[in-house]
């Protein structure tokens, strides 16, 4: 079987819930293929921050739109380090708390904010050799990238997950308020009107609920080796 030619290799889209372990998953795989990984979400964070900074309200779309045509987001990668860089600043620690968070829900759901992100995704992956993460990745960024994965995993160790890493963290918070606010942020994410969350029709589901990162990442790279070597 031969599918489409890429330059550097085949698209990996990898979508799914927050908490559902997409992003170490991505990372790992990356490395392994020596593949890039774009943390899509991350882009949707330093738009929430720039605009929280620029005192821009979630429903203002003009204003967002404008935002966004003067925001370059890029990431920089320094070994095991991937930096985010937002007009060249770093901001890939500021992005990364509950509050910004919350806020990437709402922005996230403004059109302008889609369609500006969803060109720049897609000018960083045209030529392959990618990892893309985010939520809708292979229902609308990229509906033909060749392999496609939705991670899953129950509410409850999703919020048990991020709860971890906010108390490794330092942060002080309540179990169930995490896993309270894990079943809020799916609930704005699947619902809304553009680009909800969504399972591709020709997605492999992979619930992580009991499983090891090691088992779900074997599966994973043994699925895109053996579609890279049937393109
Ligand atoms: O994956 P994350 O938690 O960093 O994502 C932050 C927010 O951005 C989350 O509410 C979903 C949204 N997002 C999105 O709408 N589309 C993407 N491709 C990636 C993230």
């Amino acid at each position: 079987m031969s599918g489409k030619q890429r330059v550097n290799g085949v698209i990996v889209a990898i979508d799914g819930p927050s908490g559902a372990g997409k992003s170490s998953l991505t990372k790992l795989l990356a490395a392994r293929l020596g593949y890039v990984h774009i943390d899509t979400g991350a882009m949707f964070r330093a738009v929430a921050l720039m605009a929280r900074r620029s005192g821009i309200a979630c429903e203002d779309d003009p204003a967002l739109a404008e935002l966004c045509q003067r925001l370059e987001i890029r990431f920089q990668r320094e070994g095991e380090i991937c930096r985010v860089l937002a007009n060249g600043e770093d901001v890939s620690t500021a992005i990364r708390s509950e509050e910004i968070g919350l806020l990437t829900s709402c922005i996230s759901a403004r059109k302008p904010v889609r369609d500006a992100l969803l060109a720049m995704q897609r000018k960083m992956g045209e030529e392959g050799g990618v990892i893309l993460e985010g939520r809708d990745i292979g229902t609308v960024v990229f509906p033909d990238a060749e392999v496609k994965f939705f991670l899953s995993a129950s509410a409850e160790e999703r919020g048990r997950r991020r709860w971890k890493e906010l108390t490794e963290r330092g942060e002080t918070v309540s179990l169930q308020e995490t896993i309270e606010k894990v079943i809020c942020r799916d609930r704005q994410d699947e619902s809304r009107e553009h680009a909800p969350l969504r399972k591709a029709e020709d997605a492999i589901v992979i619930d992580s609920t009991s499983l090891s990162i090691e088992q779900v990442l074997e599966v994973m790279e043994r699925t895109v080796r053996e579609k890279v070597a049937a393109n």
